[in-house]
């Protein structure tokens, strides 16, 4: 076999940052760039090697940044142009690289190519969206019968024109029309005009679904997400990512590409380890259902063997093929912890959890709060919460029985929202995000969970990352190794090793309170290893094995 070839963004971790709830930097509630340059020792000395910055774009936040009405601006509650330069030149001082999310399956309805689509009719904006004639006159049918994934149907009636446009996302979300090569040369010069500027990279939103098929044909009829076939991964996206890929490589760019539905067989067609790579990394979705079905929303009992199945099946599908992109968290799903940990258990499930994935085979990304443990939030009303899925869902659960106050508890538990509440900085007003009433409430637990006590506390859930990051950058084993399972068949016990140039790792991850004998697997001679990680002070007496303690983690080191 060959080496697995070296790259810069297989090395690095990244840090997530949702601005509007980072920090905020001149007292308005809303966080922002300013708050962003304060922080970048913070995020520094987390041991990081990029940020990827969720938008920062102006947006009338139909969904919260991921409408954009200006591709080359920052949003004024955010900053300007300059402020930007000037964290991201503190990134680069300080080694760390930036990587810019970039929306372009759809626009907002306030970007200036949707309103002259609209106003003129005649000009070549028009063909920048999808507008079509509904299928009766006078706008009573929609085209076709998709669906939108955050709100009814996805085609929108413009009574002026007399002509639906097609909205997969919220109906503030336009969908562009990437078959238009005019539509792509604008991609370009977006993805030019930042790294021009100097940005490292692109996370690129829900990059499968940017081309629809041919004559909008009718999707097969669902419940929720008609349509979903006619553009989810067609054959047109892999073209059209070739052609932004020869802007990329002009300034060796990294990118990752949001894939909702990805399997590992179709990522090895968009990630490869050759040169002719379409991405460089994928974030798919299948570790994410371990407690759900298909979306947060529909809770199920958390089963660690499933968890356990999508994580392997791409550890060995991605080696020596393409890369995998490892996480827990983001701007779009509840805190870890509330899921696949315990809440009781915070400080040792937040370890364990750490550890399970940082130390698989992949580039790590961390999401702000995540670092210190944050959890769910709880709020009392409906009217408290602020994104577009939750109010869509509400009027789904309406249909199904439930009650102002159970969807209320629903929310507090699988909305995306617990995601957003503002980083927990200190135990002072607000949580030390802002001195101002925050645009989103706090969660109240912040007098406990803060970094300020974290930073206090050796023991922190904060200093275990740190470690932790040191650790993979310091370990090359860990991140060009090999991976291997053990214990598959345990429904509590998550193991797994690393071997690299002779050197072992063993990662064993205990999933709840009850105590499991663990016996080291042939070929691990626990006496003979350093415990690299504990998430319990003194381990026990070694014999080749243990009894766990309530989500115990710990590592072992042959070298
Ligand atoms: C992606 C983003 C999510 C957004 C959606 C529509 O899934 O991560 O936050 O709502 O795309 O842009
Ligand atoms: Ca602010």
């Amino acid at each position: 076999m060959t080496e697995l070839k070296p790259a810069w963004w297989k090395e690095m971790s990244v840090y997530q940052i949702w601005p509007r709830s980072f920090a905020d930097g001149n007292n308005d509630g809303i966080g922002d760039l300013q708050g962003v340059l304060g922080k970048l020792d913070y995020i520094k000395a987390l041991g990081v090697d990029a940020i990827w910055f969720s938008p920062l774009y102006p947006s009338p936040n139909a969904d919260y940044g991921y409408d954009i009405a200006d591709y080359k601006g920052i949003h004024p509650e955010y900053g300007d142009l300059d402020l930007f330069k000037q964290v991201l030149d503190g990134a680069h001082a300080r080694g760390i690289r930036v990587i810019m999310d970039l929306v372009i399956n759809h626009t907002s309805d306030h970007h200036e190519w949707f309103r002259l689509s609209k106003e003129q009719p005649e000009s070549e904006y028009h063909d920048y969206y999808y507008w079509r004639k509904g299928k009766k006159p006078g706008g009573k049918k929609p085209p076709n019968n998709w669906l939108s994934v955050f709100e009814g149907g996805a085609w929108e009636y413009d009574k002026g024109l007399d002509e639906y446009y097609l909205h997969v996302f919220a109906k503030g979300q336009p969908d562009l029309n990437m078959s238009n090569p005019k539509v792509r040369e604008e991609v370009k010069s977006i993805m030019r005009f930042w790294l021009e500027m100097g940005v490292d990279g692109f996370r690129e939103d829900v990059i499968t679904y940017i081309a629809k098929k041919e004559g909008l044909p009718n999707g097969f009829p669902l419940p929720v997400g008609t349509g979903l076939e006619h553009y989810t991964s067609l054959p047109a996206v892999k073209d059209y990512l070739r052609e932004f890929k020869e802007v990329l490589d002009e300034y060796g760019a990294f990118t990752v590409g949001e894939a909702p539905m990805m399997t590992p067989k179709l990522a090895k067609e968009y990630i490869t380890d050759e040169a002719g790579n379409l991405l460089s990394l994928m974030f798919h979705f299948q570790h994410m259902t371990a407690d759900c079905f298909l979306i947060d929303w529909i809770g199920l009992p958390f089963s660690l063997k499933k968890l356990k199945k999508a994580f392997s099946t791409w550890q060995r599908e991605m080696f020596w093929a393409g890369w995998n992109a490892l996480y827990l968290e983001n701007h779009d799903h509840p805190r870890i912890v509330d899921r696949y940990g315990s809440v009781k258990h915070r400080v040792a499930s937040a370890k364990m959890l750490a550890a399970m994935y940082i130390l698989q085979s992949g580039t790590p990304f961390v999401y702000q709060g995540q670092e210190i443990g944050m959890t769910n939030t709880k709020l009392d009303r409906l009217d408290q919460f602020k994104d577009v899925i939750t109010f869509n869902n509400y009027n789904l659960f309406k249909k199904l029985g439930f009650s102002e106050q159970r969807f209320v508890k629903l929310a507090n538990r699988r909305s995306r929202e617990n995601a957003r509440t503002p980083m927990q900085w200190d135990a002072t007003v607000n949580g030390g995000f802002s001195e101002a009433d925050p645009w989103f409430p706090v969660n109240p637990n912040y007098g406990e969970i803060n970094v300020e006590a974290a930073e206090a506390d050796p023991d922190s859930i904060l200093h275990w990352y740190r470690a932790l990051l040191q650790f993979r950058r310091e370990n090359p084993m860990v991140i060009y190794g090999g991976y291997e399972e053990h214990y598959k068949s345990s429904r509590s016990l998550y193991v797994y090793s690393r071997e690299h140039e002779g050197k072992k790792l063993l990662v064993i991850c205990a999933f709840g309170e009850k105590p499991v004998q663990f016996n080291a697997p042939k070929g691990f001679d626990l006496a003979q290893a350093k415990q690299v990680f504990g998430n319990y002070a003194a381990p026990e007496p070694q014999t080749n094995g243990f009894v766990t303690r309530p989500w115990e983690c710990r590592v072992y080191l042959w070298d």
